[in-house]
């Protein structure tokens, strides 16, 4: 086996759903403030990183049909962990019943194109399948009080089965980065809330963002034009549209689930990915490229080949 494939996918969100309406009645807030600013409608909060993840792994190990023994290890990005210790993966792993390693990540809302990266890695080492998750409960840090970040933070987990096949690399290239200098811009201390300078963090977001996915692009010998589907990080619809402007990339190639499901952290690329294969959006063949930011500051970018 020389190549490798992404061979299963899944989501999940808690049942309940909280609108901007719902916040407009608990905080100085309302629908059309966060509707204009962020693009976001409704998000939903609730369950555990643990519930959330093993319900989105869950279904995307079903899908991808390989025998539980046969995998190699499950990679866990979150930033919302239940527990100190043990990882929220062992509980993950153990409740999908496959082999192998299983590890936490926390890169922030980075973490996903993180553990996708090292998980590729560790699928081309091991010969063997590896299930990689982003989960996070950001109800869990956020200040209900608090507008700026209230409106924004959400609950939810996305999957992905990544398998050795014959055929070519799905990762054809990516860019891994952090800046430790930027930690006052977007930090949650040991069981408090997550404090963000917002406007802060959307100018170097977006920089960030735009160069890493250049980077990458180029690296593997394309351009923007060859790119099939943009999936950002979903910190803000206003950010989404700024990076796919400075991209030349048409708004209708970037993947959005934003409007109803707020930002949530290392689940929002995964969760925007798998809404856009399973509307059938994606052809063999079809270049996406990944891009996410977050506390760290971290930030990095994935391209991978759909096949
Ligand atoms: O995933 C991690 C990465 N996180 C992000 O990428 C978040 C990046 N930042 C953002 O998305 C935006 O900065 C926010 C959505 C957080 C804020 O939007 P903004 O356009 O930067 O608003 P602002 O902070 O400049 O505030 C504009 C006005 C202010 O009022 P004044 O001073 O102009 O009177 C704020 O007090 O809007 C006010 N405001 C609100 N009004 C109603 C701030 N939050 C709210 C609110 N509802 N929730």
């Amino acid at each position: 086996m020389s190549g490798s494939s992404i061979i299963g996918w899944g989501s999940s969100l808690p049942d309940k759903i909280v609108t901007n309406f719902d916040l407009e009645k608990v905080l100085d807030t309302n629908n059309d403030w966060i509707v204009e600013r962020t693009g976001i409608r409704e998000r939903h909060i609730g369950g555990t990183t643990e519930s959330l993840a093993t319900q989105a792994a869950t279904e995307a190990v079903k899908q991808a049909g390989i025998g539980l023994d046969e995998y190699g290890g499950l990679i866990l990005a979150t930033t919302t962990p239940d527990k100190t210790t043990p990882g929220t993966s062992a509980a993950v792993h153990k409740n999908i019943g496959i082999s192998g390693f299983a590890f936490d990540i926390n890169a922030a809302c980075a973490g996903f194109i993180y553990s996708f990266v090292v998980g590729h890695q560790l699928v081309k080492a091991l010969n063997k399948p590896i299930v990689v998750v982003g989960s996070d409960t950001l109800s869990t840090i956020t200040d209900m009080t608090d507008r700026t970040t209230a409106i924004l933070l959400a609950d939810g987990a996305g999957a992905l089965i990544i398998a050795p096949n014959d055929n070519n690399d799905c990762l054809l290239s990516f860019d891994l980065q952090v800046d430790g200098n930027l930690e006052d811009i977007l930090y949650c201390n040991l069981g408090g809330y997550l404090k963000m300078n917002g406007k802060e963090v959307f100018k170097k977001a977006i920089r960030a963002a735009e160069k890493s996915a250049l980077k990458v692009t180029e690296q593997a010998g394309f351009t923007m034009a060859d790119i099939s589907l943009l999936v950002p990080h979903q910190a803000n619809q206003r950010i989404m549209d700024s990076l796919c402007e400075r991209l030349s990339i048409p708004r209708e190639k970037c993947a959005s689930v934003i409007e109803s499901t707020g930002n949530t952290s290392s689940a929002s690329i995964p969760l925007a990915l798998v809404d856009s294969i399973k509307k059938g959006s994606l052809q063999s063949g079809d270049l996406i490229l990944m891009t996410g930011f977050g506390a760290g500051m971290t930030w990095g970018s994935a391209l991978i080949k759909w096949s």
